[in-house]
């Protein structure tokens, strides 16, 4: 049995498979309709949501399964029952488990008190779904991952980690840029850098713009993630200069731009780039469905 926890479990052959699918299912969505006839799955949330919900119910439906969602009433698992009995349960009644979580180690707990496959759908260390939609997006638009160069702006986050680490697996060069004492966890970076050595990308952190001259594509995320009580006004002088805008675009020569949503327009990304000619950012967030879909048919074996 599969799970998908930090987004490593799958190599460079079979992340392009599972882009490669989530393309078919795009592409042919009818094929697909009865792929996860009979299957139950749940998906829990610690925190908001909307893409994650949306396209996981939506897109469970689309292959003919059913999803029961399970919202932050329950508060953060643990709590009420352990994430062991927690777990447990829900392993007679359904065939997976999607889980966004505050601390990593509880989807670990649902993986190993568990009996059904468990899928990260964001943590406080990664979110696999999000970086295999955006690298399904890329190359929508360029036919080799392995001469992309991506550029990460902001803060080094659960999505610049699931970045560095799926660029890292497919062979993407990534820099990530992020103001001084918010670079990536150095421990995830050294493991994204062990990847790298085998695909042959070049990963690099700086805190200076300059790094990413010539570039291809530009991403930023929230400067303040969800379970972060700093306010966002004590960062925003610290980050402004890392702002996707267009003087960025025109510098850098940078023609692509990502944003995970839900974005904070006119902080990290302003609305000329986002609503303009360089977005992919809602090609990005449709794809999550798709991605997610070729995901659950991967790990439950549907027929595909
Ligand atoms: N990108 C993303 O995960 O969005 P939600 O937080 O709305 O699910
Ligand atoms: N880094 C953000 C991503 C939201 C999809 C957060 O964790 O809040």
């Amino acid at each position: 049995m599969q799970h998908l926890l930090t987004g490593t479990e799958f190599d460079q052959a079979q992340l392009l498979a599972l882009i490669a699918l989530g393309k078919a299912i795009k592409a042919h969505p009818k094929k697909y309709s009865q792929a996860l006839a009979g299957k139950s799955i749940v998906t829990l949330f610690e925190k908001p949501s909307l893409r994650t919900r949306v396209t996981f119910d939506i897109g469970i439906a689309k292959l003919g399964g059913h999803s029961v969602y399970l919202d932050q009433q329950n508060g953060a698992l643990g709590k009420r029952e352990s994430v062991k009995d927690f777990a447990a349960n829900l392993s007679r009644w359904c065939d997976a488990i999607v889980a966004r979580v505050f601390d990593h180690q509880t989807l670990v707990g649902l993986a190993e008190h568990g009996s059904v496959p468990v899928v990260n759908s964001l943590c406080n260390l990664y979110h696999p779904c999000q970086a295999f939609a955006d690298f399904m997006t890329i190359s929508e638009n360029y036919s080799d991952l392995g001469k992309v160069k991506l550029a990460y702006l902001g803060d080094g986050n659960n999505v610049s980690h699931s970045l560095l680490l799926t660029g890292a697996i497919l062979g993407t060069d990534v820099t990530l840029v992020c103001p001084k004492g918010h670079g990536p966890d150095v421990q995830i970076f050294q493991q994204a850098q062990a990847l790298a050595d085998r695909s042959g990308a070049t990963l690099a952190v700086s805190d200076d713009i300059a790094a990413i001259e010539g570039f291809d594509v530009a991403y930023t995320d929230t400067w303040v993630s969800m379970g972060d009580t700093t306010p966002m006004e004590q960062v925003t002088d610290l980050f402004m200069p890392y702002q996707i805008n267009q003087a960025l675009l025109d510098r850098t020569g940078i023609r692509h731009v990502l944003h995970c949503q839900p974005a904070h327009r006119e902080l990290e990304i302003t609305s000329q780039v986002m609503d303009g000619p360089a977005s992919l950012i809602m090609d990005e967030a449709e794809n999550r469905l798709h991605i997610q879909n070729a995901i659950l048919l991967t790990l439950l074996g549907g027929q595909h």
